[in-house]
C-alpha cells in the first residue's frame, strides 16, 4: 500500500458507511465493494488509503482525471458569486461556454444545455420529432443511449428495457454496421437516426466508415437527421474531440456528457442547421446550463487544449491497444478500440477477472456486457501506466478462472 493523501478511516466507519450505503441506496446498483473517498489524477483510494490506477473514471467521466485543480479552482470561484441560474436570464459563465460549445464543430452552433446523458438524448429525440413532424428513430443493436423513457426506447438491451414497456412508441434497431438492414428501416416517416459510432456500453464496437457515411447518406436523401451520441467517446477519449471525426461526418445533433464537466453533472445536445430552430416553451430544464456546471465545463475545455490531453489519449491509447494484442492468452477474443476507449473481449464472464485486477493489481477496469473489459481511463495516462495495465491484464488472464462453471463459458456481449 502506498502513503495516502489522507488520514484512512477506522475500519469501524468504513463498515457502517458501507452499512448506511446499501441499506438506503435504492438497490438500482450492483455495488462493488470498494469504498472510494478520494481522487487524484488517473489514481482513487478506498477507505482503508488502498491507491488504484483508475480505468473506471466514474464510467468514462473523468477525460480531465480525477479533482484536477483548474476544475476544483473554477468550481470554487463559481460557487462563491453565482451557484444557479435558470436559463430564462442571460448569465456570464454560461454565455462563455456556449460561446465555446457553439464554436466547436462547424455547423453545430447552437447548444441545449442538459444534467446527464439520457437527458441530452431525450432533447435530441424531442428536437428530431420537432424539427421533421416525423414520429420515428432508427437506432443500432447493441446501442445504449440512457434509462429515461426515450434514451431507453432507442436503448438496445432487453434486460434494461422489459420491465418497463411500454416504451415511447416509434423506436426501431438494425444491426451496427449494417448499412442494408438500416436502409430498410429509414422511411418518410423516420425523423432521426440515432447511433454511437464506437458503441461502449454494447462492448467497444468501432463503426465502419462506410456504415456511418452510408448512414449520413440515407439521412439527407430520406429526410431524416443523423444524432450523433457521444456522451461516452466524446470530449477527447477517442484521440479527436468526437469520435466521429474520425471519419469526417457532418452530424445534424451531437450529444455530450460524461467528460465534459470533469465530474459535474452537464449534458449538452449540439444543434446543426437542418433542425428546425427551436421556440420558446418548446423544452427545457431547471438546473441545465447551471453556472457551476458551466464552469467546470469551460475548466475542462482549457485543460484538454492545454495539456494537449486528447494528442495524449490518441498517442497512449494505441500503445496501449498493441500492448493488449501483443497478450498471449486463450481467454482473449478480440482487443478493440480508438484512443483511451478500449475493449477486451474474453472468452468467459469478465466479473472474476475485474475483481483480481482490482484486489491483485490494484487497477479498477470496468466491464461491458458479460465478457468485455472496459478501459476508460483519464486522458493523461502516461506510457508507465499503460505497460502498467497491460502487464496486470496478462498477469490476470494468465491465472485460471477461480470457479469455472457452465455460466463461466463463452457468453456473448448482449
Ligand atoms: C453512449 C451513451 N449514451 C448515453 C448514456 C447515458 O448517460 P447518463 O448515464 O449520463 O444518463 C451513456 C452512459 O453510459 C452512454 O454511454
Amino acid at each position: 500500500m502506498t502513503d495516502a493523501p489522507f488520514q484512512p478511516y477506522p475500519p469501524e466507519l468504513i463498515e457502517r458507511l458501507r452499512m448506511w450505503e446499501a441499506a438506503h441506496d435504492s438497490g438500482v446498483y450492483a455495488k462493488r465493494d470498494i469504498l472510494l473517498v478520494y481522487g487524484q489524477g488517473t489514481r482513487v483510494w478506498d477507505a482503508s488509503g488502498q491507491e488504484y490506477l483508475d480505468c473506471v473514471g466514474g464510467h468514462g467521466v473523468t477525460v480531465v482525471g480525477h479533482s484536477h485543480p483548474r476544475v476544483v479552482a473554477a468550481l470554487h470561484e463559481q460557487a462563491q458569486r453565482l451557484i444557479t441560474c435558470p436559463g430564462s436570464f442571460y448569465n456570464d459563465t454560461r454565455a462563455r461556454l456556449l460561446a465555446r460549445l457553439g464554436t466547436l464543430v462547424p455547423g453545430l452552433s447552437r447548444v441545449f444545455l442538459a444534467n446527464s446523458g439520457t437527458e441530452a438524448v431525450e432533447a435530441a429525440i424531442k428536437f428530431a420529432r420537432y424539427s421533421t413532424g416525423r414520429p420515428n428513430i432508427v437506432a443500432a443493436m447493441r446501442g445504449f443511449h440512457g434509462r429515461t423513457m426515450g434514451a431507453l426506447s432507442a436503448t438496445w438491451k432487453k434486460e434494461y428495457r422489459a420491465p418497463f414497456e411500454p416504451l415511447v412508441p416509434g423506436f426501431v434497431h438494425a444491426p451496427f454496421n449494417n448499412l442494408e438492414r438500416f436502409a430498410s428501416l429509414v422511411d418518410d416517416q423516420t425523423a432521426a437516426i440515432l447511433v454511437e459510432v464506437v458503441q461502449g456500453e454494447g462492448g467497444i464496437h468501432v463503426a465502419t466508415p462506410e456504415f456511418v457515411h452510408g448512414l449520413q447518406r440515407l439521412a439527407r436523401e430520406r429526410g431524416a437527421l443523423l444524432i450523433v451520441d457521444e456522451i461516452q467517446s466524446g470530449m477527447g477519449r477517442t484521440g479527436r474531440l468526437f469520435a466521429f471525426q474520425h471519419f469526417g461526418l457532418e452530424p445534424d445533433m451531437v450529444t455530450v456528457a460524461k467528460g465534459l464537466g470533469g465530474g459535474v453533472p452537464i449534458g449538452a445536445v449540439l444543434i446543426g442547421k437542418r433542425v428546425k430552430p427551436l421556440r420558446p416553451g418548446l423544452h427545457g430544464s431547471t438546473f441545465g446550463g447551471n453556472p457551476i456546471a458551466a464552469a467546470a465545463a469551460l475548466a475542462v475545455l482549457d485543460i484538454l487544449e492545454d495539456e494537449r490531453l486528447i494528442a495524449n489519449a490518441a498517442e497512449v491509447g494505441t500503445y496501449l491497444i498493441k500492448r493488449l494484442r501483443e497478450i498471449e492468452s486463450p481467454l482473449i477474443r478480440e482487443v478493440r478500440g480508438l484512443g483511451l476507449m478500449i475493449g477486451v473481449e474474453l472468452r468467459r464472464k469478465v466479473a472474476p477477472y475485474l475483481k483480481r485486477l482490482a484486489e491483485e493489481e490494484h487497477i479498477l477496469a470496468l466491464p461491458a456486457g458479460m465478457n468485455v473489459l472496459r478501459l476508460l481511463p483519464p486522458l493523461s495516462l502516461t506510457h508507465a501506466e499503460a505497460d502498467r495495465i497491460a502487464d496486470a491484464v496478462a498477469r490476470v488472464l494468465s491465472v485460471a478462472p477461480m470457479a469455472r462453471g457452465a455460466a463461466d463459458r463463452d457468453e456473448t456481449t448482449e
